[in-house]
């Protein structure tokens, strides 16, 4: 996402294909070795365990339905423009809403359901939180959708917290929030208010699959529901932005949709992506027993939204419990007009750090930010990966990393960064193997 950080278009990058790609706090426990109790679960742990105690520990916060937390305004409004949007012949809400499904899914929800290659890069160990080869923290809240489908629904929206690895800096943080939505259409759905339509059908037999459309689609359905989901979806960054706001719809490749978009606008003269959405592919539906309908989805970060709207200028002071951050938000309308202001600015203190890696292979950059997110907690505002350099003669490659160290509430001393920043050195070595240089 996006941040959706390219997760899903790593793919259509590293292949090349020709498409235009530009959610009860300390809720574990370690007790045996090789068991993990997760919001009362337990779990067995395997080579793949990633997870880390500080990702841990924020397991069950639940941002998104804190009263009063800028994500919960946000989820607010969003679910009631669905509410106002959409609505049954007896007038009441179309869209029924999910915002407390746990997190920890199986590898089958969050990537087989969705039908993603099981070659896909963004299965691998490096880009997701896991916590045995078979259960993972849920990267994208779209890892719900066919078992919500499966239990007859035909209207939902899904929020929650996803996890996953990803760089340090201001707009990025290892967890954060997403809304889902699932629409689904019959026939007689659809062509209800088009002349002459007895002969207008969802389905084709013999199709073949185009850039505009699936083998089995009708075009003329598919047409339909893209302008539904885009008109839906323009309103509602409309409702949120105000009605000046620019947007612009580029193709994107997911494994679950096609065809498939990002919404972008216009921020400070820079367009930003703000959602993924598309048809649904027809296999999930299918697989769901939804037979005879069509559907449209799409999934879109809260946090990115939110940092817009309320001016807030760090991803981790969603994290915050600061009266002064949470304060501003006291509001019992959702639709308050509200601009983070800041407390007071506290400056960053900056460390580099070189190492020799062990050989490229057996080296990711993501382990090295969580081993530093591990020790350094919420202080570590960004890491810059600023120097790649590899030796002439022994071939070895050698990374250099600027931890940009900040707090969100006082200021750090030089002094104490020091020594956080030496047992980020002391661990590095011990559980990487590299040689600080
Ligand atoms: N799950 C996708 C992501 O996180 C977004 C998406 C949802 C796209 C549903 C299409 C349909 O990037």
């Amino acid at each position: 996402m996006w941040y959706i950080t390219c997760h899903f278009c790593k793919e259509t990058l590293r292949n090349s294909v020709k498409i235009i790609c530009r959610t009860t706090s300390v809720a574990a426990n370690a007790n045996k070795s090789n068991e993990l109790v997760l919001l009362g679960q337990k779990y067995g742990t395997d080579d793949w365990t990633n997870v880390t105690p500080n990702i841990i520990a924020k397991l069950g916060r639940n941002l998104h339905v804190q009263q009063y937390h800028p994500l919960s305004h946000l989820r607010q409004r969003i679910m009631n423009y669905f509410y106002g949007q959409f609505r049954n012949k007896s007038g009441t809400p179309s869209f029924s809403i999910y915002d407390n499904i746990s997190p920890i899914v199986t590898v089958e929800q969050n990537f087989d359901s969705l039908l993603v290659p099981k070659d896909h890069p963004s299965r691998k160990k490096t880009d997701c939180y896991f916590i045995n080869q078979d259960t993972l923290l849920r990267a994208h809240t779209t890892a719900h959708q066919a078992e919500l489908i499966a239990m007859g629904l035909n209207n939902f929206l899904v929020i929650g917290d996803v996890y996953r690895r990803d760089e340090i800096d201001s707009t990025h943080y290892p967890i954060f929030h997403q809304i889902d939505a699932v629409r689904l259409r019959t026939s007689q759905e659809i062509f209800r208010d088009v002349k002459d339509s007895e002969n207008l059908k969802l389905f084709e037999h013999r199709g073949i699959e185009s850039v505009e459309k699936q083998a089995c689609h009708s075009l003329e359905a598919v047409k339909i529901m893209e302008q539904e989901m885009k008109n839906t979806l323009t309103n509602l960054t409309k409702t949120l932005f105000g009605k000046d706001v620019q947007c612009r719809w580029v193709d994107q490749y997911f494994p679950f949709t096609h065809p498939s978009w990002e919404l972008e606008i216009l921020y400070n003269d820079n367009w930003l992506e703000i959602l993924g959405c598309g048809i649904m592919r027809q296999e999930i539906l299918h697989r769901a027993g939804a037979v005879d309908q069509i559907g449209w989805a799409f999934g879109l970060g809260l946090e990115r939204l939110a940092m817009r709207l309320y001016n807030i200028p760090d991803i981790r002071l969603f994290w915050s419990n600061d009266a002064g951050f949470l304060n501003q938000f006291k509001v019992d309308n959702p639709n308050a007009h509200i601009q983070y202001k800041p407390v007071s600015i506290y400056p960053p203190c900056t460390n580099d750090i070189s190492f020799w890696l062990p050989g490229e292979e057996s080296y990711s950059s993501h382990d090295f930010y969580d081993i530093v997110r591990e020790i350094g907690g919420d202080i570590i505002e960004q890491i810059l990966l600023k120097d790649k350099f590899i030796h002439p003669k022994t071939k070895k490659t050698s990374h250099c990393y600027s931890i940009v160290y900040r707090h969100m509430e006082r200021t750090l001393t030089q002094g104490e960064v020091n020594k956080i920043h030496e047992q980020v050195e002391k661990a590095a070595v011990a559980k990487l193997n590299v040689i600080i240089r």
